[in-house]
């Protein structure tokens, strides 16, 4: 029901308060500069790129000049062929630009979703736990594609604008005075408009992709757990949710639709009553024998020009401030710090007790282990007891060093676990989750997970059957090919559960590390793993987490956790006699089977 009230929380949330992401909230152009110099980017068509921009805006520089010339009479072949060479020579440049523009862009974008998926994957536990995934995603597709269009067009565009601006600018008091003056006056009126309906918009643009982000959180996070929707009958009440959702965008949508023909009224208006000054002083001068025809329509090329730039120039402000959030929010990704591993010894070989030395743990804030310690005792089996929430599946993440202790450490062949390469200690331990997590593909694909190198099939058999898989995979159509769906969904919790035992076997694992399910077994899967485990024991050492007190009976060691402490630990028999919680869990489990 979690994401249920998740889902009530989430709609008592202003979409302000939630708004759009970014962990920068400070944002700077720091975090630009450094994806510059740490991305590979193509610097050679990036220039490129730039000059035939810039090239596009100096031949449009030139065009009302032969355009005046030819007004005033002079049809030369010279000047109309050279008018000709200028028109096409700018359709030519503008051609290449969308051209080598549009390639940089997707070689930009490439570069940087590899720069970022390679940082992802080696990113600590805790950074996913406290992230979306559909967060993460958005940083490696909208916020990458954002940026790499920058990179391309954006920067060449900002330039070859300025240019062309100020090239019109200068060029525009050649002419008469009087109509550059009547032209910079309204210049400021454009800008004053300008900056006022660009702040308005900018700010409705916010509010609207912030209702938009809400929605599709609450879409996605209320469809994967349809099933509890339909189990507790909450049909109606989320239907009526997600009418709410739909209506709040749809309300800021049109809000927004009417504050942008307002906005963009506005600016057109700006335009129009500048257009007006130059035909009205235009006529006047013209009248006044003070300018000829063909200069007046050049200036008036050049006044458009002018405007046009302007325009753009309004909104190199917020293009800018745009791909300054995308920045940070990639920065955000690829600022951590990888999992560390400093060490180099290799753990393939290894053989030796594994030890627990006074560990204390916090997620966060919560201490969830407090000065443990006990040994895993080379080829034997131990196995961890203890109320829920005790502390036991810690334990094994603490063993697969998906996190580090906050003090104490875990040794392993009297060597310490930070003195192993990462990967080689994880290769070296077959974990069985206690959810046992699959991923979308075959079964084969799943049970060879973990493995390099080349595998028999045979081998892969081999370890299905230890782990008692072979039997419901052959009765699957298509065997090892059977597609497992997300997350293994198309498979029941013990079919799951004995792919990840297949899957960790066929690693050679040095230690067994098995999180017991506390449910999703049948009697028979249980049975059945209950005997993998007495097979498994004889030439591994395991490391298990056991619901079933019946399980662990015969083990080596039994540790019993309560509450992020060890409260005792031998075998059944000397616990049964001196550990009173131990004894009250068998006695309640028994008086379970009994009824
Ligand atoms: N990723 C996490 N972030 C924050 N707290 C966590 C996280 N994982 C576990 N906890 C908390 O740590 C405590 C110990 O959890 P743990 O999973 O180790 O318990 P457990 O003994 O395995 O319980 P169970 O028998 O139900 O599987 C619990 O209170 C749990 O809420
Ligand atoms: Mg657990």
């Amino acid at each position: 029901m979690k994401r249920v009230e998740d889902n009530n929380r989430l709609q008592m949330m202003s979409s302000d308060e939630k708004g759009i992401e970014t962990e920068n909230k400070e944002q700077s152009w720091k975090p630009f500069f450094h994806l510059l110099r740490s991305v590979k980017l193509p610097w050679a068509l990036i220039i490129v790129c730039t000059l035939v921009n810039l090239l596009q805006s100096q031949l449009g520089l030139l065009f009302p000049q032969y355009t005046e010339k030819i007004y005033a009479g002079d049809f030369s072949r010279e000047i109309a062929g050279t008018a000709v060479a200028v028109v096409l020579g700018k359709a030519l440049c503008m051609a290449v630009y969308q051209y080598v523009g549009r390639y940089t862009s997707h070689l930009n974008q490439m570069r940087f979703q590899n720069y970022i998926w390679r940082k992802l994957s080696r990113l600590p536990l805790s950074y996913f736990e406290k992230h979306e995934p559909r967060d993460l995603i958005s940083r490696n597709t909208e916020d990458t594609l954002t940026v790499g269009e920058f990179l391309s067009y954006g920067i060449s565009r900002i330039l070859s604008t300025v240019y062309g601006f100020a090239g019109a600018f200068i060029l525009i008091f050649g002419y008469d005075w009087r109509l550059a003056a009547s032209m910079a006056v309204c210049l400021p009126l454009c800008y004053i408009v300008g900056v006022i309906a660009g702040r308005y918009y900018f700010k409705m643009n916010n509010r609207l992709q912030g209702k938009l982000a809400d929605m599709t959180r609450y879409f996605s996070a209320v469809l994967p757990y349809i099933t509890l929707v339909k189990l507790f009958g909450q049909e109606n009440r989320e239907e009526k949710n997600g009418e709410d959702w739909i209506e709040r965008y749809y309300k800021t949508s049109f809000c927004n639709t009417l504050v942008s023909t307002a906005v963009s009224f506005a600016t057109t208006m700006t335009t129009v009553l500048q257009t007006l000054v130059i035909i009205l002083m235009g006529v006047w001068l013209v009248r006044d024998g003070s300018i000829d025809i063909g200069d007046w329509i050049a200036f008036y090329m050049y006044a458009n020009m002018l405007n046009n730039s302007f325009t753009i120039i309004m909104n190199i402000w917020g293009e800018l401030k745009r791909n300054q959030g995308c920045c940070a929010r990639i920065a955000a990704v690829t600022g951590i710090p990888a999992e560390e591993n400093p060490g180099t010894l290799g753990a393939g070989e290894i053989s030796g007790d594994m030890e627990f030395r006074n560990i204390t743990f916090a997620y966060h804030e919560k201490k969830v282990l407090d000065n443990v310690s006990f040994t895993v005792p080379y080829g034997k089996m131990t196995a961890v007891v203890g109320p829920s929430g005790a502390g036991k599946s810690t334990i094994l993440h603490l063993a697969e060093r998906l996190y580090t202790p906050d003090e104490g450490q875990i040794l392993w062949g009297q060597k310490a676990a930070g003195e192993y390469e990462l990967h080689s200690w994880r290769r070296a331990i077959g974990y069985i989750p206690q959810d046992a997590q699959l991923f979308a593909g075959t079964i084969r694909e799943n049970i060879m997970q973990g493995v390099t190198g080349d595998i028999g099939e045979e081998q892969v058999r081999r370890a299905a059957m230890q782990a008692d898989a072979l039997e419901f995979i052959e009765s699957f159509e298509k065997g090892f090919d059977t597609e497992v769906g997300e997350n293994g969904t198309k498979l029941s919790g013990g079919q799951r559960q004995r792919i990840a035992i297949a899957r960790a076997l066929l690693m050679n694992a040095r230690i067994l590390i098995l999180d017991e399910a506390t449910s999703n077994l049948d009697a028979e899967a249980e049975y059945a793993i209950g005997q993998t485990l007495k097979e498994l024991r004889k030439d591994h050492t395991i490391l298990m987490v056991a619901h079933r007190m019946d399980r662990v009976k015969d083990a080596d060691q039994i540790i019993v956790m309560e509450h992020t402490r060890i409260q005792g630990s031998g075998t059944h028999e000397e616990l049964m006699q001196s550990n009173e919680l131990y004894r009250q869990m068998v006695d309640l489990q028994a008086e379970r089977i009994a009824v």
